[in-house]
């Protein structure tokens, strides 16, 4: 028998859990299933505020991805300082979530597994994943697209 493959726990982190987060792991989840791999992983996502603890995604971002073929699941939690124990791969989706979850890490235990999106990215050079709660539905349709190449870079890296 084959040896058994390393499981690999991925957490992604936005500031509320309902718009960019949990459309990151709606869409690695799918990438992850399709490419056979469901095993291998434990996905997750978090907010580093708890404002919208319980909620599901926003319905912007839910119509979006549906739209695209996505199945909507998940519902709102607030990141704590364990799941930098819990996960390998923590990834935040701009320069306020990184600094957020970085502060979490008090011990300066777990600096390299807390990574921004957009460095796993192959073909967009954006800084971040932009906050799309406050702008059209095409901030939403450019939000999905950054988090398909960074999940696409995700899962290469972790090949
Ligand atoms: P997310 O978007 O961080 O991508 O989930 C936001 C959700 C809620 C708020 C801001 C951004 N808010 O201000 O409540």
């Amino acid at each position: 028998m084959p040896p058994a493959r390393k499981t690999h726990r991925v957490l992604f982190v936005c500031l509320g859990n309902i718009c960019r987060s949990p459309a990151a792991e709606i869409i690695f989840r799918k990438m992850v299933d399709d490419a056979g791999r469901t095993a291998e992983f434990k996905i997750d996502s978090a907010g580093t505020i708890g404002h919208h603890h319980g909620a599901p995604p926003d319905h912007r971002m839910a119509a979006a991805l549906t739209s695209k073929g996505f199945t909507i699941s998940g519902n709102a939690r607030q990141i704590q300082a364990e799941d930098l124990e819990r996960f390998d791969l923590v990834v935040t989706m701009d320069e306020s979530n990184l600094a957020d979850v970085r502060s979490l890490d008090t011990a300066g235990k777990f600096p390299e597994k807390i990574r921004p999106l957009v460095s796993f990215c192959k073909s967009h050079d954006d800084l971040r994943v932009p906050d799309p709660y406050y702008g059209g539905q095409r901030g939403f349709d450019h939000v999905i697209a950054l988090l398909g190449d960074g999940c696409a870079g995700i899962l290469e890296e972790l090949g």
